[in-house]
């Protein structure tokens, strides 16, 4: 490669076909990186995202793509399969369209429950969040798309993203949002990783040196590039701390010109400030993971697209995802019902879809609302709109809407119904967070209204956060469908009808109040609306306030497993979801030596086919109780089956990161696991001696 060849390859721009009357190349999207004609190297042509192949400003004029559920309702699966069958599909269509680069999947883990893209990511849990995301990553990358992790490393809020410093100790990421993306990794060998946006422990995540050199590519032997985030690098320092490309600016930097990959970049070379033979590993790892994932072999190609298959799948992931959070036996409603009210979340017009670069121009239309603003509409798909679903289920009821913008008329629709299904709707999306943990709009009234009414009222929650629930103890039910994607309504329709079991199971804690929280105020927050009040506009509020700090008092125990070590309960705890039969668990027992391995029985003893996960935590290690996920199992089974199950702990989830060793180390001792259907309903223990051990990572 000419020294400009290998300067191009550092470099990218925005995935624009035509500029100033130019065809640059790219076919529309997020990112591209010319190729090298001349030696065969395909151009990089890179597209968000883990959802579904988006669309940015309809630049493909009117190119639509499946639009999975979000990454919240995959987590709720727990269910490695189906990720891996979203992330082929996903693959597939990317490559059908002509791009073989994929800017996700995105596994942040929650930290921050008002984060406005976690319902991009998988939630809480670190082996939960990164076995997904590693299965994810497999299903792209056997279509020969690259996969990008991202974003590294504790992106765990929007407010204040360009700016903050994530302020962690070592031990604490290492066991906690990095391990996320180390068994990620391990399991799926993305080849691409790209970099954040905020800081971690004062340095911006993009020349961040231990993290990029010292842990993703020195401890975890990542032979991959890491590419930034959209505008994210903040000097050429960035080479030699590990960043390999620097990707599309943003719109700002673009017009001011800053890119340092371009001129500056090559003045660091030339002056000896940047070795030339980092140069060439920069080549190399982007190279490599070309011809890795087969970008050589099998370059993409303009073929159809298998939708309807696609969609049945869509459908199967998102009503797998749907969690039961309550039951007093209203659910599964009988198709036979003559009479069912359903009410607001615009459920006649379709379902919310989150905003920002995951959002996908989906099959069928996006019905944009006005009340988000001007820069974020707020899109709903209306490709199965839940009363239309309703509606088909059950075709001899008579099913009436009421938009639930006046409380007391939707309460006296209710009344004269046998059910009211009331939807409420979050919606939520990139570059902004949640202000709190309510339902926005004055839905939480509308619900009271609704409950005071009709004790049959089914709450569908379609929300991209967790969110309080003042009127839980009068409502009937109540269901998380998340963002359900393009055939939401139709299986929202039939979890609620029962022709599926409820199988899915939180990813993340629902607190039962903001004081609950890690950080009760958001941070950064205050200091972003005080800059609007003063007449900043969003863009420049996100970018121009002062650098604030996050701290982590939680250190490793995120979620779940700080509710645990402080005895708090949540309103549903991680893991928690009913299905429509009932399970039993019996037998367990756990063996040592080098891990903890847990065997048991489950039992399905209700009436009808049901799915459970149940799930093994260790709940105590030599010296002291402890919190963590150590795997959990999918069962179906009829009624009256048993099956048994076998769960062997990932060893790092025993361990202590010790950073002086850089090593996990295994203390010797009893471990005890114990056996439940939820964080919070742990029903059989049992302990075994393991033996001491350091593990390299
Ligand atoms: C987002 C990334 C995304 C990129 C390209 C950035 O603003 O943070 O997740 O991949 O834009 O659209």
């Amino acid at each position: 490669m000419t020294p400009p060849e290998r300067f191009q390859l550092l470099r990218g721009e925005t995935g624009v076909p035509v500029r100033n009357g130019v065809r640059t190349g790219a076919i529309g999207s997020a990112g591209y990186v010319p190729g090298v004609p001349r030696l065969g190297v395909p151009a990089l042509q890179e597209t968000d995202a883990s959802l579904g192949i988006a669309n940015p400003d309809n630049i493909r004029r009117r190119d639509a793509a499946t639009a999975f559920a979000s990454g919240l309702s995959l987590a709720s699966t727990w269910d490695a399969q189906i990720a891996y069958e979203v992330g082929s599909i996903v693959g597939d269509e990317a490559w059908r369209k002509g791009f073989n680069v994929l800017l996700g999947p995105g596994l942040n883990l929650t930290r921050e429950p008002r984060n406005g893209r976690d319902f991009e990511y998988l939630g809480e849990d670190p082996l939960l969040a990164g076995t997904l995301a590693g299965s994810f990553v497999c299903g792209v990358q056997d279509q020969h798309v690259i996969a990008t992790m991202k974003h590294f490393a504790l992106n765990d809020q929007e407010t204040g993203r360009f700016v903050y410093s994530a302020d962690i100790g070592e031990a604490a990421m290492r066991e906690s949002d990095l391990l996320a993306f180390e068994i990620a990794f391990g399991e799926g060998h993305p080849g691409a990783v790209m970099c954040a946006y905020n800081r971690v422990n004062g340095i911006y995540a993009c020349e961040n040196d231990h993290l990029l050199n010292g842990i993703l590519k020195g401890a975890w032997g990542f032979p991959g590039w890491v590419m930034s985030d959209w505008g994210a690098v903040h000097s050429v320092n960035a080479a030699l701390r590990g960043l390999d490309q620097e990707s599309a600016l943003q719109v700002d930097q673009a017009i001011s010109g800053v890119s340092f990959f371009g001129a500056p970049l090559e003045g660091a070379v030339a002056s000896g400030a940047l070795a030339s033979s980092r140069l060439l590993d920069m080549n190399r790892r982007i190279l490599r993971s070309m011809l890795a994932v087969g970008l050589f072999d099998n370059p993409p190609q303009r073929l159809p697209i298998d939708f309807r298959s696609h969609a049945n799948v869509a459908l199967d992931a998102a009503q797998r995802g749907i969690v039961v959070l309550k039951n007093d036996g209203v659910l599964p409603l009988r198709r036979s019902m003559h009479r069912i009210a359903v009410i607001g979340g615009y459920a006649d017009a379709g379902v919310p879809s989150g905003g920002g670069s995951a959002q996908v121009m989906p099959i069928g239309r996006a019905v944009v609302f006005p009340f988000g603003g001007d820069s974020s509409p707020v899109a709903f798909y209306d490709r199965s709109p839940p009363l239309a679903s309703i509606r088909a289920t059950a075709p001899r009821a008579a099913v009436s809407f009421n938009d639930g913008r006046y409380p007391s008329e939707a309460a006296t629709l209710a009344k004269h119904a046998e059910v009211a299904v009331v939807f409420a709707t979050e919606w939520i999306g990139e570059g902004i967070d949640a202000p709190d943990l309510t339902l926005p709009g004055g839905q939480d009234a509308l619900i009271a209204a609704v409950a005071a009414a009709n004790p049959h009222t089914v709450v569908v929650l379609e929300t991209g956060n967790p969110v309080t629930m003042p009127w839980l103890r009068e409502t009937g039910a109540v269901v998380e469908a998340w963002y359900a994607g393009e055939r939401g309504g139709d299986a929202i329709a039939n979890v609620l009808f029962g022709y599926v079991d409820a199988a899915g199971r939180l990813p993340i804690t629902f607190p039962a109040a903001q004081a609950q929280l890690v950080h009760p105020d958001l941070p950064g927050l205050d200091e972003v609306l005080s800059a609007i009040a003063a007449g900043a506009g969003p863009y420049q509020a996100a970018r121009g306030i002062a650098p604030f700090s996050i701290t982590y008092p939680d250190g490793s125990d995120a979620g779940y497993r700080r509710f645990a070590k402080e005895g708090v309960s949540p309103l549903f705890a991680f893991g928690h979801g009913l299905s429509y039969t009932t399970f039993r668990y019996t037998g367990l027992n756990v063996s040592g030596g080098e891990t903890l391995k847990a065997s048991f029985s489950v039992t399905n003893t209700g009436s009808r086919d049901g799915t459970d996960t149940p799930q093994i935590y260790l709940t105590s290690k030599p010296g002291a109780p402890q919190m963590r996920l150590l795997g959990w199992s999918k069962v179906t089974l009829a009624p009256g089956e048993t099956r048994n199950v076998t769960v062997v702990a990932d060893p790092r989830l025993l361990a202590d990161f010790d950073p002086a060793k850089n090593a996990w180390v295994i203390q010797e001792g009893l471990y005890q696991a114990s056996l439940g259907s939820a964080a919070d309903d742990l029903q059989l223990r049992a302990a075994a001696p393991v033996a001491a051990r350091a593990l390299s990572p």
